[in-house]
């Protein structure tokens, strides 16, 4: 065989290969923000990618860009030059610490909501090409019942809803569970308690917003794990450096391991398989149009 034939089939040999892979897209979400929604994000996305996966970390909250601000990086595009049809989905993808590939929100709009058909045409289609390219994306999204976070939550095969101790942050993680499981049953849930001071306030915590989602939703919602209050993630938030990376033995960062481990050992749960990212852009476009 000549080289330019062998050349030739191993193009396509890996083109078939690419496409067979199925990525999952799972949205990370909670109900009030500052609860610790875009560090969790980064740092598990960052584990996932260290277990020899590629992750897309795609910032969609959209208009308070957080993402590249905890990595100390100032991209040049963003989801909003994509969204404006002025860049390609691979024009906007940075890579972050450890080859991390990333999507900067961009700050100083919100008109995800008031885009035209062609601009959901195109985005939807730009993402579409995303597909079989990675084994993770990972959607961060706004806080609460925006609707942009709303669609992306809906859309996604998998969801991680992100909540503190507080009762603030707890009724509003289980508001946000009721509306989207309103929308969509199908929705799986899973929960982070984030800052706990202890196993038993991060128990108690899981306990509470399970018992209520059984009971008055008839919904189960799986705890992948709890995450430690721990000072070294604001002395990393401030040198803008994931504290996966700046502290790799603190108790935050082996919280984050736990649970990624947690996270690749479950089972899908039904429903969670279809589709991959091409599922989820036809649910989104639903949501959209
Ligand atoms: N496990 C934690 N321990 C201590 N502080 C935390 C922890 N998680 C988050 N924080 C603090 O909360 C702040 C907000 O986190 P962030 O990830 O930006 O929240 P969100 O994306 O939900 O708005 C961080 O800058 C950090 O100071
Ligand atoms: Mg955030």
């Amino acid at each position: 065989m000549s080289d330019q034939a062998q050349m030739l089939r191993n193009l396509v040999q890996s083109q078939a290969s690419r496409q067979e892979k199925q990525t999952r897209v799972i949205t990370v979400t909670s109900g009030k923000g500052g609860v610790g929604k875009s560090n969790f994000s980064l740092n598990f996305a960052l584990m996932l990618q260290s277990k020899g996966y590629k992750v897309l970390l795609f910032d969609a909250d959209v208009g308070m860009a957080n993402i590249d601000v905890l990595m100390g990086s100032s991209p040049k595009y963003s989801l909003y030059h994509l969204l404006k049809r002025e860049q390609s989905i691979w024009d906007i993808i940075h890579t972050g610490y450890n080859n991390l590939q990333f999507i900067a929100g961009g700050s100083g709009f919100n008109d995800l909501l008031n885009l035209d058909d062609t601009e959901i045409d195109y985005f939807v289609e730009q993402v579409g090409q995303l597909n079989g390219h990675v084994d993770f994306i990972l959607f961060d999204t706004g806080a609460g019942l925006s609707k942009e976070a709303f669609r992306f939550i809906v859309a996604a095969q998998e969801t991680v809803v992100v909540t503190t101790p507080e009762p603030t942050s707890i009724t509003d993680a289980y508001a946000l569970i009721k509306m989207v499981h309103s929308m969509n049953g199908q929705t799986p849930f899973k929960l982070v308690v984030n800052r706990v001071t202890d196993l038993k306030e991060g128990r108690q915590t899981a306990d509470k917003i399970s018992m209520v989602a059984r009971q008055f939703l008839g919904l189960e919602l799986p705890l992948l794990g709890y995450i430690d209050e721990d000072i070294h993630v604001s002395k990393a938030v401030k040198k803008q450096i994931p504290f996966t990376v700046l502290y790799p033995s603190c108790a935050a960062t082996r919280a984050v391991h736990g649970i990624m481990e947690r996270f690749l050992s479950g089972q899908l749960e039904s429903g969670e398989q279809a589709g991959g990212v091409k599922s989820f852009l036809n649910k989104m476009m639903k949501l959209l149009k």
